[in-house]
């Protein structure tokens, strides 16, 4: 399956060109460049629709054409972009209702990006044409091997149009007013509505108070669903229509990782490949990198997974827009191959002139020329990557571990009025994504109706949302020998956002065997402490008060009221247990509690490293490549246990050697499989 949909024999190397931008002699030029840079791929024609599209009735290819007959003939592979990322002037001048309305209510002119309402008939009938006439006009060149569906979609509308499609929307799901008045709980606050037209989009105007604070979380919780349901719909139109015509060419958008607007999982079901744009600050660790593509791999489920975008060195939108140190740039480009990806992609090939990316980093600077430090970095990787050649190609990463991460959960969690305004989802999915990859454990993150038969242990941090099914699945993976870990607001509410009566945390009481009776919330640098295997750790953010239903108590809280109260249990069910984390705690407890339970689960896939050296496996039926990865400024040995060849440098190893691996170098390592 793999190979029909990847079209390119090796991982693709390249990014985002806009010759558009300049004169046809630059081109040339650009051509001698990639070609000196080692450059296979581009993605082109992101921007161009006010090019492509000048009036209502007029279209325009023949720029483009030149660009698609050049690019061939120097041999390079294209990712084509629709060009809808950003809707023409002369459009938002005929048509206002494709402008977009702000949160606050403000109606906005032309200008920007994302600029479009996701509900206007009008965008969706010339994106959707304008799609398909590119699939018709380029659908015999055999170079493009990914549609690119507009730009890192995002945003949200508050139109009219909007409000019309969300009453559409609601009607459908709830099928009556009876049910999306008890679904909202209306009943508070007389909320009562008797009429769907009586209901009104969430924003500054009705109930909410702040972007994150809202009155109703159920009205605001649907309204997240809808819209990013809304754009996806832009999306599918747009994947119909130039799969109707080039029904080979694979589909894919760029995502952008935790991007919180969007349900990516929902999303990656109408996707061909998975392709994300990697923006980490400077001071972002490696783990939280990693995360990220541990989440976009994800979502995937096996789908070819894509770096469709990083900068070469720096970027122009941060308040400090930092150089990649030297080395950096193919440190990080090889940890998303390390995690999966099959492309080292760049925004972008030439640096613009004007407007607000003209000190956005590219493989060709202001200076034009081969001789900059990025440039040469970048040609050095592209040769490397031209002789790793298609060896890594669609091989697996296979985990014993997931960390489950959900977009509803997200919404709602961060919704709630209450118990802490410190409680951040993705915090503490990070406490123990980091835990594991210090171990360098290989972990999947998993969207809470993935299957988990696969996984020993599985980790949902704080899940406060329990959709339906959730519950039995996770009691059933626990009956059958499975580990699974979650922590304080769990249990709490439904899909709706209402509260499962009867005692926390809900559904999940019985395979925990506990309830918790009260949640104490700390402000922030307010700690409680506890002893677990004879070492004291910290308690923060929140505390519940908890009682054992069967599970044994493994350590307490030792001050306040509740010293002596359960921290930390462990609840034997079936053949499995089910442990609950009941504070959060420090980056030493997150180590030491999961070295302690992935031992006891029988995890084998973890590599033992020394400190700072980043270790991945990806595997196929035939080879097994174990990536490294100093992201220190040190030397480092590594004891090799299999003979093996380094795919970078071609270096042999035998069990036994010690190889050393430079500070911010990588090596892959290829050895036989025998498992
Ligand atoms: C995003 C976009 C690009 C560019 C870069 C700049 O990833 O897709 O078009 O704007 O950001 O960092
Ligand atoms: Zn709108």
């Amino acid at each position: 399956m793999y190979e029909k949909i990847w079209k390119h024999s090796k991982i693709a190397f390249g990014g985002d060109y806009n010759p558009e931008q300049w004169d046809e002699e630059t081109w040339k030029e650009d051509m001698r460049l990639f070609k000196l840079a080692n450059v296979d791929t581009v993605t082109l024609n992101v921007f161009s629709w006010a090019a492509l599209q000048p009036s209502e009735d007029e279209y325009c290819f023949d720029k483009l054409d030149r660009i698609m007959e050049m690019v061939k003939e120097n041999g390079l592979k294209v990712v084509l972009a629709t060009s809808t990322a950003v809707h023409p002037a002369w459009m938002a001048r005929k048509y206002p209702e494709v402008l977009r309305t702000e949160f606050s209510g403000m109606k906005r002119k032309f200008g920007g990006r994302h600029n479009s309402c996701p509900n206007s008939p009008i965008y969706r009938k010339y994106s959707t044409r304008i799609a398909e006439k590119l699939a018709q006009r380029y659908r015999n060149y055999d170079n493009i091997i990914a549609w690119h569906i507009s730009n890192e979609y995002g945003g949200e509308c508050f139109c009219e149009n909007c409000e019309k499609a969300f009453r559409v929307w609601l009607k459908e799901k709830y099928q009556t007013i009876d049910e999306l008045n008890r679904v909202w709980n209306t009943a508070f606050w007389g909320h009562t509505f008797y009429d769907w037209d009586e209901v009104v989009l969430p924003n500054l105007l009705s109930e909410h108070f702040a972007y994150e604070r809202t009155m109703f979380q159920g009205i605001s919780l649907d309204y997240r669903r809808f819209n990013s349901d809304s754009i996806l719909e832009c999306y599918k139109l747009e994947y119909d229509a130039v799969k109707s015509v080039t029904p080979d060419i694979p589909v894919t958008t760029n995502l952008m990782g935790f991007f919180k607007p969007l349900d990516y999982q929902k999303w990656a079901k109408y996707m061909d490949m998975i392709s994300w744009d990697n923006y980490p600050a400077n001071e972002d660790t490696p783990a939280q990198i990693a995360m990220c593509h541990e989440l976009m791999r994800g979502i995937g489920q096996g789908k070819p997974f894509l770096l469709m975008e990083q900068t070469p060195s720096v970027t122009n939108w941060l308040p400090y827009n930092a150089l990649k140190r030297p080395g950096v740039m193919r440190l990080w480009s090889y940890q998303a191959v390390a995690h999966g990806a099959d492309s080292v992609m760049f925004f972008q090939m030439r640096r613009t002139v004007g407007a607000c990316e003209k000190y956005h980093g590219a493989l060709i600077d202001h200076a034009g020329h081969e001789n900059t430090r990025v440039f040469r970095e970048m040609s050095e990787l592209g040769k490397e990557l031209a002789g790793i050649g298609e060896e890594t190609l669609g091989t697996r990463v296979p985990a014993e571990v997931a960390v489950m991460f959900d977009w509803d959960n997200w919404w709602s969690i961060e919704y709630s009025a209450g118990p802490s305004c410190l409680l951040k989802y993705r915090d503490e999915v990070q406490n123990y994504y980091s835990a594991l990859f210090e171990q360098n454990v290989s972990t999947d993150i998993i969207g809470c109706d993935d299957d988990l038969s696969q996984y020993k242990v599985v980790i949902a941090p704080i899940l406060y949302m329990v959709k339906p099914g959730v519950d039995e699945k996770i009691r059933h993976f626990v009956e059958n020998g499975g580990t699974f870990i979650t922590t304080f607001f769990s249990g709490y509410v439904d899909e709706h956002d209402l509260v499962t009566l009867g005692g926390y945390p809900g559904k999940l009481r019985d395979v925990l065997g506990i309830w918790v009776e009260e949640s104490d919330a700390l402000p922030e640098g307010t700690k409680n402490h506890f002893t677990w295997e004879g070492k004291q750790y910290e308690a923060t953010l929140l505390c519940d008060l908890l009682h054992e239903e069967g599970a044994e108590a493994l350590c307490a809280y030792e001050e306040d009221f509740y010293a002596g109260m359960p921290v930390l249990t462990k609840n034997a069910y079936g053949k499995g247990k089910a442990y609950y984390v009941a504070a959060r705690s420090g980056h030493d407890f997150y180590q030491d509690f999961l070295k302690k339970v992935l031992d006891e689960a029988g995890v084998e896939s973890r590599l033992a490293l020394p400190q700072g050296v980043e270790g991945t496996v990806r595997v196929n039926d035939a080879d097994c490549f174990v990536f490294l990865l100093n992201h220190t400024q040190d030397e480092k040995e590594i004891a090799i246990e299999k003979s093996c060849v380094n795919l970078i440098t071609g270096d042999k190893f035998e069990n036994g050697d010690v190889m050393k691996l430079a500070a911010i170098d990588v090596a892959i390592l290829k050895e036989e499989r025998n498992i």
